[in-house]
């Protein structure tokens, strides 16, 4: 018997101790030991409900006792997270958490102290919900160099996307739409300013490349500035656009960025539509492998925090090897990042075709029947020539990168 305590009854909390619950008999079987919840941490009391015995309010009585062998973080925030973290893995308990501000913040610091202790450090919910990333990253994609990863690794924005490609639905009335359908927050920001997607990737590519990704270096775009023109010149390209975050291999650094980016037929990213995520990561050796499903939600993100429960019970005292030191990853300065452009710039094509090509050098005119702008494809240039060409011209309605 293993026992467990979860820390934070809310959403995931909840769901894990369903979980547990529903398929205790194969989840028995699978690990070859029964798991049992034995407390859980939460401010609040839940009269009535199946778990209300076991409830605690101090995290003292859970540290305390020594028959817990696992700890579940799914209170989320930085603070107490952190430090019941860290205290449960300092007595060696192994720790599963869906917690990603927390892994981006302090993933290595507690990396290290899981094998330090021979426990574990596992957070497979962190990223894509119920989608398994993590664990393939770090086992079955591991004889490979990582030569590019790329996610649509936010529903909201996802959803909000998709439904004014499909819809013809402008940004804003989406976003309502979707708050009132309760699949945005109600404070959207961290969701459609890409901050979201913006851990997650620095986590994926922390794990990809064996060193710290910090979030805060991270250029991030939202989609705020998405418009029903921006989609309609998307579907002229035969493209989407989508939230992209990725990590890739440009001249022996990494590049990072999350954008909205026109993802065109051929990538497999393109079919991900609605709430779905999607991890694509390139292999130098295992070629394109893409990972697809529920990003988020109770129940997919719950299964991913209990297959981690399972993994550590399965290795009692055993480290399993995470490499992701504390050692800085040395990133492609945003200026010096390669891309191709969509360009949509105010007035005529008369007006603008000798001063954008005098900017940009060759590029592709694009029509999707509007006469008042031009818009058109550059080749690849840096974010740095980019920036100079946008100044040149100062009329530039807005800029979309491929992807
Ligand atoms: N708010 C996130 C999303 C889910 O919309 O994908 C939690 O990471």
């Amino acid at each position: 018997m293993i026992n467990v305590s979860i820390l934070g009854y809310g959403t995931i909390g909840s769901g894990v101790f369903q979980v547990l619950k529903e398929n205790c008999q194969i989840i028995a079987e699978r690990t070859g030991e029964e798991i049992k919840v034995k407390s859980i941490l939460d401010l609040r009391d839940f009269p009535g409900d199946e778990a209300e015995g076991i409830i605690v309010h101090d995290f003292k009585e859970i540290d305390n006792d020594d028959s817990i062998q696992i700890v579940v973080e799914t209170m989320g925030g930085l603070h107490p997270a952190y430090e019941f973290v860290k205290a449960s893995l300092e007595k060696g308990r192994s720790v599963c958490t869906s917690n990603k501000a927390l892994v981006a913040a302090f993933g290595p610091e507690l990396v290290k102290i899981a094998e330090e202790k021979k426990c574990n450090f596992l957070f497979e919910a962190s990223v894509g919900g119920g989608i398994p990333i993590i664990r393939p990253l770090k086992s079955s994609i591991a004889p490979d160099i990582v030569e590019q990863i790329s996610g649509i690794l936010n529903g909201t924005t996802n959803y909000i996307l998709t439904e004014m490609t499909e819809n013809g639905t402008d940004f804003e009335t989406v976003l309502k739409d979707a708050q009132a359908k309760g699949y945005a927050e109600k404070d959207p920001t961290a969701d459609i300013e890409g901050h979201d997607a913006c851990r997650k990737i620095a986590i994926l590519a922390s794990l990809a490349y064996g060193h710290q990704v910090d979030f805060e270096d991270i250029y991030t775009e939202g989609i705020t500035k998405i418009t029903n023109r921006d989609i309609n010149y998307a579907g002229k390209l035969g493209a989407k656009i989508k939230l992209v975050a990725s990590g890739k291999i440009q001249d022996g650094k990494i590049c990072a960025m999350v954008a909205p980016g026109l993802v065109t037929a051929t990538n497999p990213l393109y079919s991900v539509d609605g709430v779905f995520n999607a991890i694509l990561v390139r292999g130098n050796m295992a070629g394109d492998i893409m990972f697809y499903g529920q990003g988020a939600g109770k129940l997919a993100t719950a299964s991913a925090v209990v297959s981690d429960i399972m993994e550590a019970a399965k290795h009692p005292g055993i480290n399993i090897k995470t490499i992701w030191d504390n050692r800085k990853m040395e990133l492609v300065s945003f200026e010096e990042s390669v891309s191709k452009f969509f360009v949509r710039v105010s007035g005529t094509k008369a007006e603008n075709e000798t001063k954008v090509s005098e900017a940009f050098g060759s590029v592709t005119p694009v029509d999707a029947g509007y006469s008042d702008e031009y818009a058109f494809v550059t080749e690849e240039v840096t974010e740095g020539a980019y920036i100079k060409a946008e100044e040149k011209l100062g009329n530039i309605i807005n800029k979309i990168r491929f992807n």
